[in-house]
């Protein structure tokens, strides 16, 4: 079967965690035969590319991104040839796959590694070795080579005795970085890309690719720039398209996953004539929460700061030539209808968590770029709310668990800040019905569910009239149907000072404008003058028509000249 080539601007993509998507077999991992069976599901959706994450054997210290072994499916997932049955299937349905590549590190499990750790010259060279600050000699670490933390927790350093050096790893201590100075390293990656393509998918997203590029000289971090010191390094731009190239993926849907990057980066990273990729996740515009700019600091979103990084982003990109993956959640981050606001009612029909989730999908899919509906928020999953430590699976909420405590913070007040920021917020399973396991699996789920699974599933929701899967529905007709949303100018607009709380932009194409307002507030509010009186009114997030000049607590609403 043809790959599926699409046209990307009017595509929507569905993000799939394997492991909490659906288990065939009741062993409570999701798998992909657990896919292949929900595919009518998400042709019913309408969406036209499932992202899939990582499946690949690995000893799972990062939920499968630290990966053993590029070309292979792990057991608890499937086999081979359960790949290629989803593939076909996807395809009959005219849906593409799009793999997931972590190509900036390994696991220490992989083959690579291994033989590094056994002397092997050739593959010692495939990491970033270094020798300790202050060390006498062979044998004695002395000091990590730098100040740098990973992203959980640490430093990104550690001393292996069988290699005689250090090894950096950005993540997990089990996931060292390859060292893609190594043109043998850029060759061998873009051979696992390769391989996948030729194995019939149909798009890649790539994973923290812009951290590719290490820093010419490797110095302490002085002046706290954090992960920013490793992003959009000297040499990613001739990487990722040497990669793209020698993999023969030009013009395939490729996105990259971009940390801590910069707007002008990404244009260069997404602008056709570049030959990179086709878009890119930038985060900016989910660290609104975040006090001072971190992470298990909490505060209450800052609506001014969203808009204003919206506004940079739609607006630069679209004067670049670049383009964005439109996103709120994915398996990295807190459910956005929690995180926004929908704490209250949830399950109610016309809850605010419902009102939260239709106003927040509207927002997204009618920017300039592609959006990804992440597994769920069609749905409109929250936030489990876990009662204690021991229910997170994932290694950076547990390691902060214990940094917190460190700090001084009381173990109720730290469970507190895990609930809020944890990844697993994102990972728990799909919630197919109101059956024990939400229909997730027959036996015991690896991570538990949410009580609010019993009203908010998809049985409760799939053909039901205004319901949030039937909303999303909609919203994926109309992005295909329409020109002015795939292509047409973005520009923000200034909804006044009486709604400090809105977001608003216009879309136009030809004589053609759409105007959408979206509150991110819990009370009414008064609209400036957005040029709407004689328009129609194409789409809002309540039964009854908006009052004009107006928002409701949480309203979104499209208007069409
Ligand atoms: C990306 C993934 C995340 C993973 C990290 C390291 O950010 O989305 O889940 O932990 O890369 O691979």
């Amino acid at each position: 079967m043809a790959a599926i080539e699409k046209d990307f601007r009017r595509s929507v993509v569905y993000q799939i965690y394997v492991k909490s998507f659906c288990d065939s077999d009741g062993d409570g991992v999701g798998d992909l035969p657990g896919i292949t069976g929900k595919l009518d599901y998400l042709a019913r959706l309408g969406v036209d590319y499932l992202w899939l994450t990582p499946f690949y054997p690995s000893p799972q210290r990062d939920g499968g991104y630290d990966i053993s072994d590029y070309r292979a499916v792990d057991p608890v997932y499937g086999t081979m040839d359960d790949f290629d049955e989803l593939v076909a299937q996807a395809h009959k349905r005219e849906i593409g796959i799009m793999l997931d590549m972590v190509l900036c590190h390994t696991s220490c499990d992989h083959e690579w590694f291994q033989r590094a750790l056994a002397g092997d010259e050739r593959y010692r060279a495939y990491y970033i070795l270094r020798d300790g600050r202050g060390s006498s000699g062979p044998g004695d670490p002395g000091q990590p080579p730098t100040n740098w933390d990973c992203a959980f927790g640490g430093s990104a350093w550690k001393w292996e005795p069988r290699l005689g050096k250090w090894y950096l790893h950005l993540h997990d201590v089990s996931q060292p970085d390859l060292d893609w100075t190594n043109p043998e390293v850029r060759e061998a990656c873009a051979d696992v890309v390769r391989f996948w393509k030729e194995r019939g998918v149909d798009g890649f997203r790539f994973d923290v690719v812009n951290l590719i590029s290490k820093p010419e000289v490797f110095e302490d971090d002085l002046s706290g720039q954090g992960r920013s010191l490793f992003a959009d390094g000297p040499h990613v731009h001739e990487y990722l398209r040497e990669l793209v190239a020698r993999a023969g993926i030009d013009g395939m849907m490729t996105v990259g996953e971009m940390a801590s990057t910069t707007l002008e980066n990404c244009v260069r990273y997404t602008r056709p004539e570049d030959h990179e990729l086709s878009m890119s996740f930038s985060f900016h515009h989910l660290k609104v929460d975040y006090a001072a700019g971190k992470k298990w600091e909490l505060a209450e979103p800052d609506i001014g700061q969203l808009r204003s990084i919206f506004r940079t982003w739609q607006e630069g990109m679209q004067a670049g030539g670049g383009w964005n993956a439109l996103f709120w959640d994915n398996h990295d981050q807190p459910r956005a209808v929690t995180r926004f606001g929908g704490r209250a009612g949830v399950g109610e029909r016309g809850g605010s968590w419902e009102r939260v989730g239709k106003m927040l999908a509207v927002c997204d899919f009618l920017m300039k770029g592609t959006p990804y509906v992440y597994q769920g928020d069609e749905l409109g999953m929250v936030n489990p709310g876990y009662d204690s430590i021991e229910q997170f699976r994932d290694v950076e909420s547990r390691n902060y668990y214990q940094i917190m405590l460190e700090m001084g913070k009381g173990p109720a007040e730290a469970l507190h800040v895990v609930n809020e920021r944890s990844r697993d917020n994102g990972r728990t399973p799909m919630q197919w019905s109101s059956a024990p396991a939400a229909g997730f699996t027959s036996g015991e789920p690896w991570i538990g569910i949410p009580a609010s699974a019993r009203l908010v599933n998809a049985e409760a929701e799939v053909g039901v009239e205004g319901s949030m899967f039937e909303f999303y529905r909609s919203l994926v007709k109309l992005r295909h149907a329409s020109d002015v949303i795939a292509t047409g100018e973005v520009r923000f607009l200034d909804a006044g000072e009486e709604a400090p709380k809105v977001i608003a932009y216009e879309r136009t194409l030809g004589d053609e404008r759409l105007v959408v307002a979206c509150s991110f507030a819990d009370a009414p509010c008064r609209l400036a003058d957005l040029g709407v009186e004689k328009y129609e009114v194409v789409l809002g997030n309540y039964d009854d028509a908006p009052a004009p000049g107006a928002l409701r607590p949480y309203e979104a609403v499209v208007w069409r000249s």
